[in-house]
């Protein structure tokens, strides 16, 4: 659903992204992981076409972003590190402007409208100003606002980022529910975060890929290093991807 293919970046002479490539399937969600700085937000930018990368390039459900970016927007919801919200308008108001920008109209415009309403539980707070809202349903409108034209694919800019628990537990549970019908990127520098909803995680690090594959594959990968700890947790695995000078901790 998602290749992306040897991305690189660079800002002025800085190199925050180094041939970075990789696959995510349809549906399910895949964890981009990786400590700040790593280039995360560089790559979500470059995924979305809101970025021209140096070189490389990638297709989201066949379709190239760099040859056809408005066909790829239309296959992509993105909510990005500071949700994109107009404060001074109502919740309702606002999905409705944002579906209307995405041309959608009339009573295609209302369907989608009750059904991101209902799906991120914004039902609440419809009539509320967006200024009066608290971090958890302003993520939430940002969600419904990544969802207002039923996008294949949801990238997710550190979506639990500045949430209580009891808000990251709600946003994570309609990330996982929103994962059966779509296909999820998102990033975190929580590893416990990728632990509980991601499929598959990438880790990311000064711009270059440390690792990808499943908890499992990576946990396997650090073993066949001669880390020998059964039951690897994905902190014991970062820490030995990472941090190799750390890595005795995770031989005890
Ligand atoms: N517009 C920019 N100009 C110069 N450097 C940038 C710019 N945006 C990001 N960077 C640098 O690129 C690196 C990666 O940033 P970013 O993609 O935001 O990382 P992450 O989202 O993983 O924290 C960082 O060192 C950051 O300072
Ligand atoms: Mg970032």
């Amino acid at each position: 659903m998602i290749n992306a293919q040897s991305l690189t970046m660079h800002y002025g002479s800085f190199v925050a992204l180094d041939h970075v490539s990789f696959q995510a399937r349809e549906k399910g969600i895949l964890g981009l992981l990786g400590p700040n700085g790593a280039g995360k937000t560089t790559a979500m930018r470059i995924l979305t076409t809101y970025l021209y990368p140096t070189s490389g390039t990638a297709t989201v459900d066949g379709i190239d972003i760099l040859q056809n970016p408005i066909e790829a927007r239309k296959r992509i919801g993105y909510l990005p590190e500071t949700a994109p919200l107009y404060s001074d308008m109502q919740v309702e108001e606002y999905l409705k402007f944002v579906g209307q920008a995405r041309g959608i109209a009339g009573a295609a415009l209302e369907g989608r409208i009750g059904w991101v309403k209902e799906a991120c539980g914004v039902g609440g707070v419809w009539k509320h100003t967006i200024s009066e809202l608290s971090k958890g349903y302003r993520q939430r409108v940002g969600l419904a606002q990544a969802l207002i034209h039923d996008p294949k694919v949801l990238i997710l800019d550190e979506p639990t980022s500045g949430l209580d628990p009891l808000q990251i537990i709600g946003i994570r549970d309609l990330i996982k529910e929103l994962s059966k019908e779509k296909t999820i990127i998102f990033s975190t520098h929580i590893l416990s975060e990728v632990e509980a909803i991601a499929d598959r995680i990438v880790i990311i690090n000064e711009g270059k890929i440390v690792s990808q594959g499943t908890l499992a594959e990576l946990a396997a990968e650090v073993r066949s290093r001669g880390e020998v700890k059964p039951g690897l947790s994905l902190e014991d695995v970062f820490i030995a991807l990472l941090m190799p000078k750390r890595k005795e901790r995770i031989k005890v």
